[in-house]
């Protein structure tokens, strides 16, 4: 079975903050192709990360595409913040927003790449009716808040209908998964039809983050088929 590339997209939530310029450079020598930065306010999830500043920071050393997930509630107040800042792509929680259609326009109107996300137990047909504007869809393989969770196995079925939805919808819009991914399920969500791939622990966990991503990057792009 072919798949088209596999993007492996680091969460610098498990990075060292102190160092973040020579961990983000780790990754990219290792074949990220995105820097996925995880956001969170303490309201929609109970931790607390970074926000603007760093996004800014990040992007004066990064060579790949900032990712940036906002767990934050009222995320329509931070989009042009967030725009300015570099993000490549922005992602919101669908719990987090009721006029969805407008946050999405609002985010694709600054020049950036929207995504729509989906904690564990929000169905997937919340999509139905804005799948069309999206410009990738984040689904959530462990509960918000926290890297280095189990992830849980629903997820990759709810993967599968996420792409046969999107398909309904005529988008191919790729499906990145954000929760708990490592060498031990890249593969099966890959064949589950998601194409963009987070890891936190799995990657800055180790003692290599460099050979890491690299190793998930050859998983889930089954090298063994070249
Ligand atoms: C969880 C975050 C994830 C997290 C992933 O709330 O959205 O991006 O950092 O980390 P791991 O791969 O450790 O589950
Ligand atoms: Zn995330």
């Amino acid at each position: 079975m072919t798949h088209p590339t596999v993007q492996i997209a680091p969460s610098i939530l498990s990075a060292d903050f102190a160092h973040l310029g020579r961990d983000v450079a780790a990754v990219e020598r290792g074949g990220a192709a995105l820097i996925h930065v995880d956001v969170m306010d303490g309201h929609f999830v109970p931790n607390i990360t970074i926000g603007v500043p760093v996004v800014r920071a990040l992007k004066k050393v990064a060579g790949c595409p900032l990712d940036v997930h906002l767990m934050i509630a009222q995320p329509d107040r931070y989009i042009d913040d967030f725009a300015k800042a570099g993000a490549d792509m922005l992602s919101v929680h669908v719990e987090t927003t009721p006029h969805l259609h407008r946050t999405i326009a609002h985010i694709k109107d600054r020049g950036v790449k929207a995504g729509a996300v989906l904690n564990p137990s929000t169905p997937v047909t919340v999509l139905d009716e804005i799948a069309a504007d999206l410009d990738f869809v984040l689904v959530m393989s462990v509960n918000p808040g926290f890297g280095g969770q189990a992830f849980i196995p629903q997820s990759l079925d709810k993967v599968r209908r996420v792409r046969e939805l999107l398909h309904r919808h005529g988008s191919t819009a790729p499906i990145e998964i954000d929760g708990g991914i490592d060498l031990s399920n890249a593969a099966a969500v890959v064949d589950a039809g998601a194409t963009i791939l987070v890891a936190g622990n799995a990657i800055f966990g180790t003692a290599d983050a460099e050979g890491a991503t690299r190793a998930l990057r050859t998983l889930a792009n089954g090298v063994a088929r070249a």
